[in-house]
Formats: C-alpha cells, structure tokens, sequence
C-alpha cells in the first residue's frame, strides 16, 4: 500500500482525496451515467471499475486514493429491501413497525449478494496497479436503519427516531443485526482488496449526544472489534479504518475511542477543537473543508484551503502530522472538475512541511 495512508505517520504533504470523487460533476461519468442505471454500474464489475478510475485519471498525480464505486444502500438491498435511486435512494416498501423486520432475509450470505463488489474491488486493484490505494466503504448501522425505515432521505427523521424512543430494544436488535452483515460485508471487501475501509454516519449528527452513544456508537465499536478479530483469525492484515460521524460534533471523544484509526470530520468544527477534544485518544483527522467553498471560485478555493491547512497543522507542529485533507462531506454535482484540481493543487502547496501559512 502506498506509504502516504500509513496511519498517522509524518509525511511531505497530507495526503488528499474527496468523499463521491466519482460522481455527477465529472462529465465523463455522466456519460457512463446516460447508458446505465445507477444500480447497474455497481453490479457490473467493469462498469464500477471504468467510473472509480474516471478521478484517479483526471488527477493523476493530485488524488492520493480511489474509493470503489457503490452506494451504501447495497447492504439494505442483500438484506432483502428493494432499493430504486429516482433520483434519490426510494424504498417501495420501508419498515414501518418492528413486525417488518420479520420480512429481511434470516440469514445474509454476503459473497451471494454483493459479490459484485468484491469483484469490482479486485478488478479495480489490478486496474490501479499500486498507482493509489483503494479505499473500501459501508455504510453505519445508524444510517442504513434509518434509510431503511424512512424509505430515502428525511429532513426530520421522524419514522427512524419513533423507532427509536418507541421500539428501543427492537431498534438496537436491528441495529446489531445490521452491523453483523457490515462486519461480513467489509471482511469481503478486504479480502478482495480494500486497503483502508470507511464507514459512512452520515445521518450521526441528526441524534442527541445521549442517543447516539446509546444506539449508534455500540454497533459502530462493535463493527471495528469484530472485523478486526474476523481479519486476525484469518489471517489476513489489518487495514486502516475511518469513522465519519457527520454531525457528530459533540461526540468526536468518544467517536475517537471508538476503535477506528481515523476521524472523518464536518466543516461544523473546527480542526482544533477536533484535537483537542480528541486528546485521548489522538487518532489522525480527515477533513474538512465545506463542499461548498468549490463553488466559489479559485480565490476563495485557495484563501480556504490556506485556512484548512494552518488550522490542522496548529499548534506549532509545522507538519501535516495524522491529517488526510478532504472535504467535510460529498462533492456535489455542478462543481467545475477543474476548480476541483484547484482544490487539491492548493492542499498539495499549502499542506507541505515547508509551506508558508
Ligand atoms: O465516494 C465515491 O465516489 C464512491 C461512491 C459513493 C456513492 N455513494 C455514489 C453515489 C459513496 C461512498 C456513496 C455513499 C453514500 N450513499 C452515502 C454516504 C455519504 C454521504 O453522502 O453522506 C449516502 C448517504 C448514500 C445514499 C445516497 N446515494 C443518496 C442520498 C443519493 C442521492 C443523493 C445524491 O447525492 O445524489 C445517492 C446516489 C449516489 N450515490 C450518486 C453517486 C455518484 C448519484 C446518483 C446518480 O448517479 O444518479
């Protein structure tokens, strides 16, 4: 694996890369895009292979990683959910009470159902040819149990936090239970090929501290113990793993002793406040620039990135110790991809040891 993942070390520059680097912003895949369902590009190991390549092309030399193209919502679906994207994630028939848990399979058989990944995952090692690493993902139990019973997206999470207060031993059964085809899951995408894995909370933030530490954070730490004992007992190295939290800003202390060797961030905390509230258990930092500075043209790019980068490095420690720049969530459609190498020639400039911030 490329040295410049190689948890928390010191290295010339932070190494960068942006969460749905491979996605609608870049033309090249909205071609690929107007010929094929977006569930058929994740099935297909030749398509998922061309459209995680697609960034690692275009920034050659800039992207320091490829994240393999899926969706988190595969694990719903290899649980017996029927998922549709039109244009967001829609479930035709979401759970609506804990009866309907009776409807998922009993028993998920991971190289049955997503073995598609795992071969894309292979495909696109070989395709890389140690070019970058690849980065593998689920999503967190939390997450996928809210998709799962709100049926797509939610301002309020209404349904999901019902279940919640409603159904607590019911919620946390599932929540468990989802976990399990996480751990099965990820083993999988290793053992194919994975080099770093990261595990997407994205809806983290929409739960009170109290909340998330009771329902979310035991299937998270639970997800880090079990696949590492899984790895070990097959004799298979450990990869790096990464916990984004989204939102989860008043929780990062406890996020950090989670059992993960890196803390994906928001642009809703500052990175050293991220530190310092992490102290404990100082594990790297990923972050955090807000996507939506990219719309803002190269000077604001810059003035941003500049400011990123002498907040990580803080502290006087003039070097990019235990930080992978990133954005703090997605890149979204309408970017313009060459104010995204902008963005990645300012973070080479101003992340370098020797830079002048
Ligand atoms: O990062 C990458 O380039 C890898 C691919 C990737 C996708 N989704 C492709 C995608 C990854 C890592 C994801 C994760 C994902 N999917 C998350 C967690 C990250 C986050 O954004 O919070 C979530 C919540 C989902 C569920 C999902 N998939 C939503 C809400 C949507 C629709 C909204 C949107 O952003 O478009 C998707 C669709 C999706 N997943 C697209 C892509 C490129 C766009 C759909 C399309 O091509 O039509």
């Amino acid at each position: 694996m490329s040295s410049i993942f190689n948890s928390g070390e010191e290295t010339e520059r932070a190494p960068v890369w942006v969460m749905r680097q491979a996605g609608r912003y870049l033309p090249e895949f909205r071609k690929v895009r107007e010929q094929h369902e977006f569930f058929e590009i994740c099935r297909s190991p030749d398509l998922a292979t061309e459209v995680t390549l697609q960034p690692t092309r275009r920034y050659a030399g800039l992207l320091d990683a490829a994240i393999i193209f899926s969706d988190i919502l595969v694990i719903p679906q290899a649980m017996g959910m029927e998922v549709l994207m039109n244009p967001g994630p829609f479930f035709p028939e979401p759970l609506n009470t804990p009866a309907d848990v009776a409807k998922l399979r009993k028993h998920v058989d991971v190289d049955k159902e997503l073995g598609y990944v795992f071969a894309a995952i292979t495909q696109t090692r070989h395709a890389l040819k140690g070019q970058v690493p690849l980065i593998g993902f689920s999503g967190a139990p939390w997450t996928l149990f809210a998709y799962m019973i709100e049926g797509g997206g939610s301002k309020t999470l209404q349904k999901a936090k019902t279940w919640l207060f409603q159904y607590p031993e019911e919620s946390q059964a599932l929540l468990m239970r989802i976990a399990d085809v996480c751990v099965d899951y990820l083993f999988g995408q290793v053992k194919a090929g994975a080099q770093l894995l990261q595990i997407f909370d994205s809806w983290a933030g929409e739960l009170s501290p109290h909340d998330f530490a009771t329902f979310s954070l035991p299937s998270l730490q639970h997800i880090a113990t079990s696949l590492r004992a899984r790895l070990a007992t097959a004799n298979i190295q450990a990869v790096p793993m990464t916990l984004y939290p989204k939102g989860a800003n008043m929780s990062l202390a406890t996020c950090a002793a989670a059992g993960y060797d890196v803390l994906g961030i928001d642009w809703c905390v500052e990175p050293s406040h991220a530190r310092a509230a992490i102290q404990a258990t100082p594990i790297a930092i990923q972050g955090n620039l807000d996507p939506n500075v990219l719309y803002a043209g190269r000077d604001a790019i810059e003035r941003e990135v500049k400011r990123m980068c002498r907040e990580f490095k803080g502290q006087g420690a003039n070097a990019p110790k235990a930080w992978i720049a990133n954005l703090g969530h997605g890149i979204t459609p309408g970017v313009d991809p060459e104010d995204l190498k902008w963005f990645f020639e300012c973070v080479h400039k101003y992340s370098a040891r020797d830079a002048v911030l």
